[in-house]
């Protein structure tokens, strides 16, 4: 599964970072959004999956897609509820966490101002496509609007959304799927 992936590379890193010299500018997602006051369901989330060495480096190049303490509260996913669960050690709970936060991340910067105008599509962490849209409107992600566009931490890109992006739940190994593995995630804003 994507996620445990994820959490080994997270793993490999931190041995990485640990013989890697200091960066000239050690500003990193982890390290951005921490400094922010609204952001501290984002940054628990982090640390309760463990991926704080993923998103508290300055090597890689990533985009992140940070929703508000606000955004969380209104998602009808009840992400709090399950960022509750997971401080309780559930388990579905982490799971539901991770595969949230990798769902909001590229590998890759993209910045909206060398993006040309229309629908560009990208994959996400949890293998999940992003479509990001620039036009008269505005900026958005799969429909999300960019309330803070292209804002630099280190090497990496954190765009902040109008509402928090949840993407749908991973396909069953053991019954057939319910909904396609490729669904994009949805912006739960109703
Ligand atoms: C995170 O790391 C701690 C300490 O190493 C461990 O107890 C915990 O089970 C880990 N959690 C996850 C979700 O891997
Ligand atoms: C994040 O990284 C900085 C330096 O790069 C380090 O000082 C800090 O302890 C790290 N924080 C966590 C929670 O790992
Ligand atoms: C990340 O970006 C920096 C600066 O743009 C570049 O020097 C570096 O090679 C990139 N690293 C990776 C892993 O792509
Ligand atoms: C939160 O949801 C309520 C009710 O749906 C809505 O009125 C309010 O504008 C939302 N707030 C934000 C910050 O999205
Ligand atoms: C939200 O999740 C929590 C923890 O899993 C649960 O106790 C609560 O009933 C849920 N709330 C709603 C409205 O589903
Ligand atoms: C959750 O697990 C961590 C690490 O294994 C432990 O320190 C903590 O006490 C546990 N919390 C609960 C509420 O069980
Ligand atoms: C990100 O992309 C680089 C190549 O650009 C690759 O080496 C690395 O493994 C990727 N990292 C993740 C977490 O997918
Ligand atoms: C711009 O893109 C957004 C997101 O796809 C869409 O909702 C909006 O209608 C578009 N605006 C115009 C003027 O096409
Ligand atoms: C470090 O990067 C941040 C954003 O990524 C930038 O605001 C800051 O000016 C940089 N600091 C230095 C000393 O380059
Ligand atoms: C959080 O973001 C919402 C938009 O999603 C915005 O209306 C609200 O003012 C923000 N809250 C704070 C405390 O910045
Ligand atoms: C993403 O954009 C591409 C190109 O416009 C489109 O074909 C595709 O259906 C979009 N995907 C989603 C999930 O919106």
């Amino acid at each position: 599964m994507a996620f445990n992936k994820i959490l080994l590379i997270s793993a490999w890193l931190s041995v990485l970072l640990s013989v890697s010299l200091a960066a000239s500018n050690t500003t990193t997602i982890y390290s951005l959004l921490q400094s922010r006051q609204d952001y501290t369901f984002t940054v628990q989330s982090m640390e309760l999956t463990n991926l704080t060495s993923l998103y508290n480096n300055t090597l890689l190049n990533f985009t992140f897609l940070a929703s508000n303490d606000t955004a969380w509260e209104n998602s009808s996913a009840n992400a709090t509820g399950a960022l509750s669960a997971a401080k309780q050690n559930v388990s579905g709970a982490i799971d539901f966490l991770g595969r949230l936060l990798v769902a909001n991340t590229v590998n890759q910067t993209v910045r909206f101002s060398s993006l040309s105008s229309g629908t560009t599509s990208f994959v996400s962490l949890a293998e999940l496509p992003l479509n990001f849209t620039k036009n008269s409107t505005g900026d958005s992600v799969e429909g999300d609007p960019v309330i803070s566009p292209d804002v630099a931490a280190g090497n990496s890109v954190v765009q902040f959304l109008e509402f928090l992006l949840v993407p749908p739940a991973p396909p069953t190994t053991t019954s057939a799927p319910t909904s396609a593995p490729t669904s994009a995630p949805t912006s739960v804003a109703a």
